[in-house]
């Protein structure tokens, strides 16, 4: 409920104070870039904008943290991030077990993956690929609702013996959604009534036209199984991911993105961090969510400490106050004061939330009409 100057509003949105002064004047409000105004009108501005109301006070604490812009110049190259998407037992675990030459599946309960795996894999020409094994749509847009855009590239998965199915078409509608380059595999093609030509002509139902259809999604025939197509994905991939000139200076304080997080017996609260951009170390203090912590150990995905992690690398990250969520992002900051401050912070906010929205339901609103 405080109040705040129309240019502020503006600075805060990143549109012009003109352009707020405008909007207003047509609401039938005379005001100037200095004036006042209060929380009421700033929202509907903010919406009016097309903005997401977001609390003025929240914007300050994340002030606090250092989102500056890196320079070009300290820019380096990193390994693409890769997404696998595709309909339930089409062969996602397996295709990436086939890239990394071992064998999850074997040891997943049922066979079916229940969390997100991240790994690296390391190609002949010593480059690598983060690859990342999603359970299902939902974490993928769970994450990307949370503001962790962190696939650049997703790889299709689709069963040449079973073809387009509603999770195929479900990761379409993701994947286009994010804006995110795809590539088809067409997995499975061992077996005999696999029909790729067929999952071709299907694909373009769904807008999504490969190459061999002159269009200009990549698509590669495979078979994890078999193990063959393997390098020809990999290719693909490297292709796509040169024209996407990947990029992220590794000198800088880190940032990641939570992967997946859980409450370890014997370790306490464990998350696997995508790095984003800096270099992540062991003793980095963090504020990650509404958590914060300081780096007490890292494993990486092979199961080997490591001592810090640069760009687009996967880690487990162990020293955490608690379980961060899915999406949430990790920042290096300078003292444990601050990292506690802003974790604490949010999660007052979350608490706010939580006792401030009840529940919508039908039998709510009609008690409340009583
Ligand atoms: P979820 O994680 O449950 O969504 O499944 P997934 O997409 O990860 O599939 P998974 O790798 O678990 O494979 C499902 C089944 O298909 C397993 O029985 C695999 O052995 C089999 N499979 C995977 N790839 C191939 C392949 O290239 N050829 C053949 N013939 N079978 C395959
Ligand atoms: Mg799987």
């Amino acid at each position: 409920p405080e109040a705040i100057t129309v240019q502020e509003l503006a600075n805060r949105m990143a549109e012009k104070g003109a352009d707020l002064v405008k909007a207003m004047f047509k609401m039938g409000m005379a005001v100037t870039v200095n004036q006042t105004i209060d929380q009421d009108t700033a929202e509907l501005l903010v919406t009016d904008f097309g903005h997401n109301v977001r609390r003025v006070s929240d914007a300050d604490v994340e002030l606090e943290l250092d989102t500056t812009e890196d320079n070009e110049a300290d820019l380096k190259p990193r390994a693409p991030v890769v997404t696998i998407m595709g309909h339930v037992d089409h062969g996602k675990t397996s295709l990436l077990d086939a890239l990394r030459g071992t064998d999850v599946t074997a040891g997943e309960a049922g066979g079916i993956t229940q969390h997100i795996g991240a790994y690296q894999v390391t190609l002949k020409d010593k480059s690598q690929i983060t690859f990342l094994d999603t359970p299902g749509h939902e974490a993928f847009s769970d994450m990307r609702a949370r503001g962790a855009n962190v696939t650049d590239i997703v790889v299709l998965v689709v069963a040449a013996d079973d073809g387009l199915m509603p999770q195929t078409i479900e990761a379409i509608h993701h994947t286009k959604a994010a804006g995110v380059p795809m590539i088809v595999a067409i997995n499975k093609c061992d077996k005999p009534e696999a029909n790729p030509q067929k999952i071709r002509e299907r694909l373009l139902e769904h807008e999504v036209i490969v190459e061999e259809m002159s269009g200009d999604v990549q698509d590669v025939e495979v078979s994890a199984l078999k193990k063959t197509g393997l390098d020809d994905l990999t290719d693909k991939i490297q292709l796509q991911a040169e024209l996407l000139e990947l990029k992220a200076n590794p000198g800088r304080a880190a940032e990641g993105a939570v992967v997946e997080a859980k409450l370890d017996k014997g370790r306490g609260p464990v998350a696997t961090i995508l790095v984003r951009r800096g270099t992540l170390k062991v003793g980095d203090i963090f504020v990650v969510g509404a958590e914060s912590g300081k780096v007490r150990a890292m494993i990486d995905d092979k199961g080997k400490q490591v001592k810090k992690a640069g760009p687009s690398t996967p880690v487990e990250v162990l020293g955490l106050s608690g379980v961060p969520m899915a999406g949430d992002q990790l920042q290096v900051v300078d003292t444990e004061t601050k990292a506690r401050e802003i974790a604490e912070y949010r999660q007052s906010v979350m608490q706010q939330k939580r006792t401030t929205q009840a529940p919508a339901s039908l039998e709510s609103m009609f008690s409340a009409l009583k």
